[in-house]
């Protein structure tokens, strides 16, 4: 199996774990497009009635295409189950998330809701975060002082481009991905990155998923 075939595996199985009356937040990114697919089967085919909140405009264009009844972060009471992608996870179930630059709306829905899913193929799982490079959303204002500054830390900073166009978030700030190859205390660099002025929100998802959903070649693995 592909590593596309893999991700469609375990978007196909998590949808399996959404029910009849709930408000879903609908992560993003190539795996979570195959959840969307799934829900949106199972909206026409069974008509399963669920509200979605997604975390960024290509997720809700998306949903809405499939029938699904979507609505913003502030217009739900509650969010009974997040379902999302992740770049990295290590065994303590500690990941890091915004390679698709969504990382500030993720982690908004996510902090929403009672429970998160997290759905990967196999080689997302690793023993030490930080081989992917750690994403900070950044306001615009003062990127460059700031980007001076992660690198003088020895954080190895770099501004996301893409096509030699610097990469917007949704709320149309930048992205530096910190590339540091092995991290030793994700909750230690956390604290010092949320502290710098201009971060909106850095790429570590700590301590917030409940299961975990791995593709692999005998079948999706569920771990609680
Ligand atoms: C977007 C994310 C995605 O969940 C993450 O990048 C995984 O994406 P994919 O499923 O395409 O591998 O955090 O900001």
């Amino acid at each position: 199996m592909d590593q596309n075939e893999l991700k469609k595996q375990v978007g196909y199985k998590a949808a399996e774990f959404v029910e009849d009356g709930m408000t879903v937040g609908l992560g993003t990114g190539s795996t979570v497009k195959f959840l969307v697919d799934a829900l949106g089967e199972r909206v026409q085919n069974e008509g399963l009635k669920i509200v979605g909140v997604p975390t960024s405009d290509r997720t809700r264009e998306q949903a809405l295409s499939l029938g699904i009844t979507v609505k913003g972060i502030d217009e739900v009471d509650h969010i009974d189950l997040t379902i999302d992608g992740a770049d990295e996870i290590d065994n303590n179930f500690q990941g890091i998330k915004g390679g698709g630059a969504a990382h500030l709306w993720e982690k908004i829905v996510a902090i929403n809701s009672t429970k998160n899913m997290w759905i990967v193929d196999a080689s997302k799982m690793v023993d030490t975060l930080g081989k992917f490079p750690l994403p900070l959303e950044v306001i615009p204002y003062g990127s460059g002082q700031l980007i001076k500054k992660l690198d003088k830390m020895g954080l190895k900073p770099e501004l996301r481009k893409r096509d030699g166009e610097i990469v917007l978030t949704d709320s149309k700030n930048y992205v530096i991905d910190l590339h540091l190859d092995a991290i030793e205390d994700p909750h230690d660099l956390e604290k010092e990155l949320i502290q710098m002025v201009g971060v909106v929100e850095q790429g570590f998802f700590l301590d917030l998923v409940n299961t975990v959903i791995v593709g692999r070649e005998e079948g999706p693995q569920v771990i609680d």
